[in-house]
């Protein structure tokens, strides 16, 4: 096979200070108004948007696409925040094809990894620095962060993977974190019952 230039090994460099690599692909911003629907305080929502619509997460991805494999690398890296009681967390998703799964690593920050299949079962993982917790297929997968600093973790996914948000942003998960009495703690979510 005659190799193209994406076939040949490539590397990045990460920045564990900051929590991001070099050379990226791309950078994707998440701000409160475009996560409006995942908190359950919605007057919260609407204020915080009003004050400036606070940045949330951001994620620093490279494909790393050859002729034959498709292995990508995102980081995301969420700042520390809540929207009322329930801290700042990523989306959250399910991947689209049903036989694939991911591995996120732990850099920076605490909080807890949530993880719920679609008949129930549920899992919400403590997270800490080098933690790395492998997430099967039909794992919806949501990273909350609990501390007073930026929490940054390491994904490592096929693209064939694909997202699917819907189910996740109409009823969120299982459980929400919450503070209650200046610490985290897990809830029902009431939109789930
Ligand atoms: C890819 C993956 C992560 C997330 C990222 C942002 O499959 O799980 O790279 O995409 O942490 O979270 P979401 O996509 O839920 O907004
Ligand atoms: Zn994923």
């Amino acid at each position: 096979m005659t190799l193209k230039k994406e076939d040949f090994p490539f590397s990045v460099q990460f920045d564990f200070e900051r929590g991001e690599f070099s050379p990226k692909e791309k950078t994707a911003t998440r701000r409160i108004s475009d996560l409006g629907m995942i908190f359950h305080d919605k007057v919260a929502v609407e204020l915080l948007i009003h004050q400036g619509d606070p940045l949330v997460y951001e994620i620093f991805y490279y494909g790393f696409k050859t002729s034959l494999s498709d292995m990508a690398l995102g980081t995301t890296r969420i700042q520390p925040g809540k929207t009322g009681d329930e801290y700042y967390m990523t989306k959250g998703h399910f991947h689209e094809a049903l036989d694939q799964p991911e591995i996120y690593f732990c850099i920076k920050g605490e909080g807890y990894l949530l993880m719920e299949t679609l008949d129930g079962e549920f899992q919400a993982v403590k997270w800490k620095p080098g933690t790395i917790t492998h997430i099967p297929p039909m794992w919806a997968h949501r990273v909350v962060n609990t501390s007073s600093s930026p929490l940054v973790f390491v994904a490592s996914y096929h693209l064939a993977a694909g997202h699917s948000y819907e189910p996740i942003e109409e009823k969120g998960f299982l459980k929400r974190v919450i503070e209650r009495n200046g610490k985290p703690q897990l809830v029902q979510n009431n939109q789930r019952f």
